[in-house]
């Protein structure tokens, strides 16, 4: 980890502890980013040597480095075992900066609601915390045509997502492989 502290680097859900990334973490970075499934939707951010998910931890820390947040690795509260990643990256947004919300979980746990609980304590925190940055927005859902593997809805269905054409950019911006800030 660097050498600047935040106090916002371990936060805690009813199920989950996110944590800053730190250097112990390169090794499920990679296992994650090189597994086809997690990567369906951004093929740009699959990984193909350890050395890359060394680089991408790097670009993460040096994200946390210069705003004091970032990416944080999802856990279950009580086991040390990561289940993925969940956090807010700063890019560019035509002429603006936005904040990016980005989720990504080892496959072997979807179907849970714990990118919904991770991504819920996420924009909280920016909401709160940083509410001059333009957050995504509040009531943010995960996206019903990513669904592969549907299974029924828990809950009852909400509104169906609309796509807003103002907000469609190349889709090679939301890769991790772009340089956001
Ligand atoms: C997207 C992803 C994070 C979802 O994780 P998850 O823990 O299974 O999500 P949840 O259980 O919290 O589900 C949240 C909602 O999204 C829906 N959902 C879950 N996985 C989904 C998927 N793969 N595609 C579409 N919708 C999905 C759920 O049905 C649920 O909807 P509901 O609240 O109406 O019931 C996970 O599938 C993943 O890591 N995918 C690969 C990375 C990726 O595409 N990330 C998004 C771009 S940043």
């Amino acid at each position: 980890m660097g050498d600047r502290e935040f106090d916002n680097e371990e936060m805690l859900t009813a199920r989950l502890s996110l944590r800053r990334p730190t250097p112990t973490d390169i090794d499920v970075i990679y296992s994650i980013h090189r597994d086809p499934r997690a990567c369906a939707h951004n093929p740009a951010d699959m990984l193909a040597t350890r050395a890359d998910a060394e680089d991408l931890y790097r670009r993460w820390d040096e994200h946390w480095q210069r705003h004091g947040f970032g990416y944080w690795v999802i856990r279950p509260r009580q086991a040390r075992e990561p289940l993925g990643f969940c956090g807010i990256k700063l890019m560019q947004f035509k002429d603006r900066k936005i904040l990016n919300l980005l989720y990504r979980l080892d496959p072997s746990v979807w179907g849970n609601g714990l990118a919904t609980e991770a991504a819920t304590a996420v924009l909280g925190w920016a909401t709160t915390q940083i509410p001059d940055h333009p957050s995504p927005p509040r009531q943010h859902r995960l996206p019903a045509s990513r669904r592969t593997d549907r299974t029924p809805p828990r809950r009852t269905p909400r509104q169906p997502r609309r796509r807003r054409p103002r907000l469609d950019l190349h889709v090679e911006l939301a890769s991790e492989s772009d340089r956001p800030y």
